[in-house]
């Protein structure tokens, strides 16, 4: 063991690299493991609500146009954010968000609480046509969303799919599935997704 010196360490690379690694992984292991197990990361906050049939539709029309690409969804716990965008995010806002939407890239303002923000027709109009509604704007317009129309089919595969993630769904919510998506329009999906965004927060507070 006397011979087991920094020096030692300093001139075997391979060595080095190996104590380093193991180094690392222990460090990493010790951070992120709790937190599979924390009450506070992986159970839903009081109030929450999995997505409707609609809402979840409309969450993956979010993820297909990158809409992420320029929107986070997540508040930070500093002053600016909290007093713009409300209270910071938690973790448990996001157990069902199956891939979640957090993130600091902003081109546009955060996400994470523009539910009831605005009116279903604010949306509509800014989504048609950014501009409209503000002028300054540089988001991109999103007026095809309108012509979809929504295959009621589509909807129990996607309830199913997170149900198998642990998102708590009953297999009465899955078979009823298609009837809330009956006549809508991705656009009307779209805008039902973001109205619930922080809602289960805002609402406690
Ligand atoms: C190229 C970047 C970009 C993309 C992509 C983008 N946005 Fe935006 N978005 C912005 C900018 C910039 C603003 C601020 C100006 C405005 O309100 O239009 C904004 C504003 C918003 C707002 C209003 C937020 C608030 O608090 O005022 C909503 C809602 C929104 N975007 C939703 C979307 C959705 C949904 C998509 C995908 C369909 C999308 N955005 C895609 C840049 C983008």
């Amino acid at each position: 063991m006397r011979n087991f010196t920094h020096d030692l360490i300093e001139r075997h690379v391979g060595l080095l690299l190996v104590l380093v690694i193991l180094t690392i992984s222990v460090g990493g292991l010790v951070e992120i493991v709790p937190l599979f197990f924390q009450k506070s990361t992986t159970e839903a906050v009081a109030g929450m609500k999995p997505y409707s049939a609609l809402q979840l539709t409309g969450r993956d029309v979010y993820l297909r146009e990158g809409c992420y690409g320029c929107h986070s969804q997540m508040i930070r716990p500093f002053r600016a954010e909290t007093e713009r965008y409300g209270h910071y995010s938690v973790a448990g806002e996001s157990v069902y968000d199956h891939p979640f939407q957090w993130g600091s890239k902003r081109t546009g303002p955060d996400l994470a609480r523009v539910g009831g923000r605005y009116s279903d027709s604010w949306h509509r109009d800014h989504l048609n046509n950014p501009r409209s509604v503000v002028p300054e704007s540089n988001m991109p317009s999103y007026s095809w969303l309108a012509q979809a129309k929504l295959d009621p089919e589509s909807a129990a595969p996607k309830l199913r799919a997170m149900k198998t993630l642990g998102v708590p769904y009953t297999e009465q919510d899955i078979t009823d599935a298609g009837v809330e998506l009956a006549d809508k329009t991705e656009l009307d999906a779209l805008i039902a997704y973001l109205q619930v965004l922080g809602t289960a927060v805002k609402n406690k507070n």
